[in-house]
């Protein structure tokens, strides 16, 4: 059954939309915000036309789950997924809102990308095939994509308000907020930590990651989504293991489908055939098992 859901718009009283993101419509409930993750597919920053159905729904599950298991190790925005009984307007709109959102804690946004790195890919792996270096530091020659750092490594970037995230040095970071960027970093370095003990016993590797953080009344909490294949890299152990560091259980399918028909990664996107897209929620749907189960 195809009943995707690409954008929402609600009317009803007490609500009011607080920010379309790419892939979340974020609504305003007074105390607490509402996330609606929609099926929406962004592929370089850009967003696709093509949904991913029960995208939202998958990782709408994964992130309560993560802030569920992880809450011991740093204090999150999750308040419940029970919508509709806490708010009961929502009933008309069921079907758009079930199991695709979240209640959450209002926050200040901390306007940086906290990304935690266990393995030298994407543009850590740009930049050490270029200078030789990994974010700044001399590397030794001849890593091989893929390879595991001693320890994981965080490597902040800017949250662009327009455009590409740009990374930025931990000193840099800082400078801007202090104390905070220590802080954002235990946090980050320890839940990544935690996840990929867990994931690893479910046979996934967790290459990367990004958090985004927010402050409250000068408690600071993760918000936003924790652990998701869009948030973070998830290989399998066997495929790692048999060195196939590029398929990742994400939307390796549409970005190899995107690099071979050349689209200049300018808006319009490009139409996605049908079997890019089923094999993409295939990969969602794996992965969403192999961690929560059912
Ligand atoms: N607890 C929270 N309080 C305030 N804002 C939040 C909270 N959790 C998430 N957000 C914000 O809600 C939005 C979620 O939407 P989405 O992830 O689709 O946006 P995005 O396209 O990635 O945009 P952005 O670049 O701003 O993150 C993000 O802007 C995120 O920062
Ligand atoms: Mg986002």
């Amino acid at each position: 059954m195809n009943n995707a859901v690409l954008k929402t718009q609600f009317n009803l009283e007490g609500v009011s939309l607080f920010r379309r993101g790419k892939v979340r419509d974020v609504y305003d409930l007074g105390e607490f915000l509402l996330i609606v993750s929609t099926d929406r597919l962004s592929a370089f920053d850009v967003i696709m036309n093509e949904p991913i159905p029960d995208k939202g729904k998958m990782l709408t599950s994964l992130s309560k789950f993560w802030f569920n298991h992880l809450g011991s190790v740093a204090p999150n925005h999750y308040v419940g997924t029970d919508i509709i009984e806490r708010y009961p307007v929502f009933r008309q709109v069921s079907s758009l809102v079930d199991g695709r959102s979240m209640i959450v804690k209002k926050a200040k946004v901390i306007p940086f990308e906290c990304i935690v790195r266990g393995y030298l890919m994407g543009s850590a792996y740009r930049e050490y095939l270029k200078s030789g270096t990994i974010f700044g530091d001399k590397a030794p020659e001849n890593l091989k994509k893929g390879y595991k750092f001693d320890e994981p490594i965080f490597t902040p970037s800017t949250k662009a308000e327009e455009g590409h995230d740009e990374n930025i040095s931990f000193e840099l970071m800082k400078s801007s907020i202090g104390s905070l960027a220590e802080t954002l970093k235990s946090y980050s370095l320890k839940l990544f930590e935690e996840a990929t003990n867990y994931a690893i016993t479910k046979g996934i590797v967790i290459a990367d990651t990004k958090f985004e953080f927010g402050i409250i009344d000068d408690e600071i909490i993760v918000i936003d989504e924790i652990f998701t294949p869009d948030s973070s890299r998830f290989i399998l152990k066997e495929d790692y293991d048999n060195g196939f560091v590029d398929k990742s259980m994400d939307k390796e399918f549409v970005r190899n489908y995107l690099s071979s028909i050349k689209w200049n990664k300018e808006p319009p996107a490009p139409t996605i055939p049908e079997e890019i897209i089923n094999k993409t929620q295939s990969r969602y749907r794996e992965i969403t098992k192999m961690i929560i189960g059912n």
